[in-house]
């Protein structure tokens, strides 16, 4: 695993809108897997800009999201289409048909999640996975759990994450109690991997999740045994992880 820590929210963004525009350019083709959230806003805003400057072009990616909250349509302001429309899809040059999120509309779950896996399998598979994390540990909306999920699943959302998520609704009864989510295997079949973090409150999760036991109760952890895989931070979140402060990449 590679670390970098970031100086601020701002230099973390960067470092990895950076990572994205490399992987846009070396291969225009590739399939991307995106997040939401409020960690990737910045690096999607950095890609807008390089975009609309001419720098990046988007015409031949296609995009694969983790995740979307259950009985929230696209028009939602809280659904996660809404999201990626607002603050990266719909700025740049992709087409509606060339991105993907879980049908949150669907009432049939096992349609729903079988539909995506089918959509992951025809793109041929992921070739860079952005992810964020959550404050218990989750990545996509993948909870902790006795055992690691495989494909795309419905999850009944932890107490902890309908709090932390009950900021961007009017009041916590809003929050979805339940989200269809791509599984801890699809991720893991990603060729390459970038998790982003930022913040203060993330820190003890960070430690645990990267340097601490491999289990399924820290869903992220597992990110340990893939071979690819790059945590990008700020010094916040960083500060509880046995790593030399004045070095800005870290191999562990
Ligand atoms: C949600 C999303 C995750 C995201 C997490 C962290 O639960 N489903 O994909 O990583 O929130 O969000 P934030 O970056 O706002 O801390």
């Amino acid at each position: 695993m590679k670390i970098i820590c970031a100086k601020d929210y701002e230099h973390a963004s960067k470092i990895a809108a950076n990572m994205i525009a490399a992987q846009v350019i070396m291969k225009p083709d590739s399939v991307l897997g995106l997040a939401t959230g409020s960690t990737p806003l910045g690096a999607y805003e950095q890609l807008i800009e390089w975009h609309q400057k001419g720098y990046l072009n988007f015409s031949k990616i296609r995009t694969i999201n983790l995740d979307e909250y259950r009985g929230l349509c696209p028009e939602n302001e809280q659904s996660y289409h809404f999201y990626m429309k607002e603050h990266f899809l719909g700025h740049i040059n992709i087409t509606n048909e060339q991105t993907y999120i879980p049908d949150g509309t669907e009432p049939d779950a096992d349609k729903a999640c079988a539909d995506y896996d089918a959509i992951i399998d025809t793109c041929g598979g992921i070739d860079l996975q952005i992810l964020g994390l959550g404050h218990n540990g989750h990545i996509g909306f993948n909870e902790p759990e006795a055992f690691f999920s495989k494909g795309t699943h419905c999850v009944k959302l932890a107490e902890s994450t309908i709090r932390a998520n009950a900021r961007f609704f009017a009041s916590i009864n809003d929050v979805p109690k339940e989200a269809y989510t791509m599984g801890i295997k699809s991720i893991m079949q990603a060729k390459k991997i970038m998790i982003m973090v930022s913040g203060e409150a993330k820190k003890d999760i960070v430690r645990q999740a990267f340097f601490g036991t491999i289990t399924p109760q820290v869903p992220a952890s597992v990110l340990q045994l893939h071979r690819d895989v790059v945590l990008v931070g700020d010094e916040a979140a960083l500060a509880e992880c046995p790593i030399e402060r004045d070095k800005e990449l870290w191999n562990r």
